[in-house]
């Protein structure tokens, strides 16, 4: 029996993985919503498909799957995989509050041959230096009487190509019992499990490869801003280059980044890299150009205003995608959320149309309290300038082409359609 604990991003879609893959399953989450809609059958994660939990509790699986915000349930679990968010606090430094609690939760009912799994992306040293002091203060010992591992989530939410179980699962455990023990248990749900020396590499490796994406994604925006000044267009360049097959991947430059890895978690080693005195520029400097993004597409689209004789002050505006990536619903970090709070603070009247968010709801830093306008022909004509964000693939391009009196393009989308003239502005 496998119990998962939060049930967000990447608890669900793991829960489901271990159900289909013919384990029993106990989903816990303090959010006592969530494990209601669990209850009644409802998926609150509209890209995992509607029918996904409902499939769960139908007859004859439904006995192997229990919705739970009762942490007493994980005694009666073989293994529990910690999934809770790893935020940062108002410093940018890690905020571990979850990770704790939830380690404290499982303590409170560790018994022997349990094996405990940490899934939330986080610093090095994490699972044996915050998670194993809270398990082992029972008189328990790990390696022994329960076994402990870090195996890092790789979901990426929206991606139709690669699923939980087709995604190659890193495991790496605090002692080498507990690797194997690792191993054997994602071995039945994830078709290729790699084991790696220790916690710490699995941790580290997990970071890499949110770093990687986030300096590589800050360069194209850097050189976005350079080539553009130039009068060249970036997203050709791109194209040209990737015809290169090997030695260059392709990154794609956007008013920002969002969601809850890359603009996060590489301040997780920047932070435990002061511990032994390391500076981590590639990252500082990565996040600094990435940060800057939302203020360049405002610049843009006030000299694209300006070229009509027009202001931000007084203008109306219409943007396009709020969630941070195309077909999902997620909000978090969201810079089409930053935009729409500049441009508001800038004077401007602005909308919002998002096919996966109906309305905003109340963040850490925001709270905008809009509802999504409908889209159509005349509408898109009544503004002054229509900000293409996110380019979810409901949306109907040729409409919003030829309707729109001024298009600010940050993801690429016109161009693909073969359209360039004096109404789009790329940013
Ligand atoms: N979202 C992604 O695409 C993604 C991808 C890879 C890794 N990650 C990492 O996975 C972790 C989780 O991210 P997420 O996006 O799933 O977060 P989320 O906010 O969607 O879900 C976390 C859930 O944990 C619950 N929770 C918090 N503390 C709890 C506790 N003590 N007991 C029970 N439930 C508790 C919350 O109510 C929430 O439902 C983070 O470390 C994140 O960095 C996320």
């Amino acid at each position: 029996m496998v119990a998962v604990v939060g049930l967000g991003y990447v608890g669900l879609p793991l829960l489901s993985a271990f159900h289909r893959a013919g384990y029993a399953v106990i989903g816990l989450d303090n959010d006592p919503k969530k494990v209601k809609a669990l209850r009644a059958g409802e998926n609150y994660l509209e890209h995992l498909g509607r029918d996904m939990v409902r499939r769960m509790l139908a007859p004859p699986d439904g006995g192997r799957f229990e919705a739970t915000d009762d942490p007493r349930r994980l005694a009666r679990a073989d293994a529990i995989i910690s999934c809770v968010p790893t935020p940062l606090g108002p410093h940018l430094e890690p905020d571990l509050t979850f990770v704790r609690n939830s380690a404290e939760q499982i303590g409170r009912t560790l018994r022997r041959g349990q094996l405990v799994v940490l899934e939330s992306s986080t610093y090095p040293g994490t699972t044996r230096q915050v998670m194993l002091p809270q398990l082992e203060g029972r008189g328990l010992k790990c390696g022994r009487d329960f076994f402990l591992a870090y195996s890092p989530e790789r979901e990426d939410p929206g991606r139709k190509d690669y699923s939980t179980e087709t995604i190659p699962k890193l495991v790496g455990g605090v002692d080498a019992r507990s690797t194997r023990m690792a191993v054997a248990l994602y071995r039945r749900a994830v078709r290729k499990v790699v084991p790696v020396a220790s916690a710490e590499v699995a941790e580290a490796a997990k970071l890499l490869e949110n770093i990687y994406r986030s300096v590589n994604i800050a360069l194209v925006n850097e050189l976005k801003t350079v080539l553009t000044a130039m009068g060249i267009d970036i997203w050709e360049v791109i194209d040209a280059a990737a015809s290169k097959p090997f030695g260059f991947q392709a990154f794609y430059p956007g008013p920002g980044l969002g969601g809850h890895c890359i603009p996060i978690d590489p301040y997780y080693l920047s932070w435990k890299a002061r511990e032994v005195g390391q500076p981590t520029r590639f990252i500082e400097l990565a996040g600094e150009i990435n940060h800057a993004m939302p203020n360049y597409v405002i610049e843009r689209t006030a000299l694209a205003l300006n070229e009509r004789g027009q202001t931000i002050k007084g203008a109306k505006i219409l943007v396009l995608g709020l969630a941070y990536k195309p077909d999902i619903s997620d909000v978090r970090e969201s810079p089409s959320i930053e935009l729409i709070a500049k441009f508001r603070e800038l004077g401007a009247a602005v909308d919002y149309n998002d096919p996966h968010v109906p309305a905003t709801h109340k963040m850490r830093r925001h709270d905008l309290k809009m509802k999504s306008v409908a889209l159509s022909a005349k509408k898109l004509g009544g503004y002054d300038c229509v900000l293409i964000a996110t380019h979810h693939s409901k949306y109907d391009w040729k409409m919003i082409a030829e309707h729109a009196k001024l298009i600010v393009d940050t993801r690429g989308v016109m161009r693909r359609l073969g359209r360039k003239n004096g109404k789009i502005v790329q940013a």
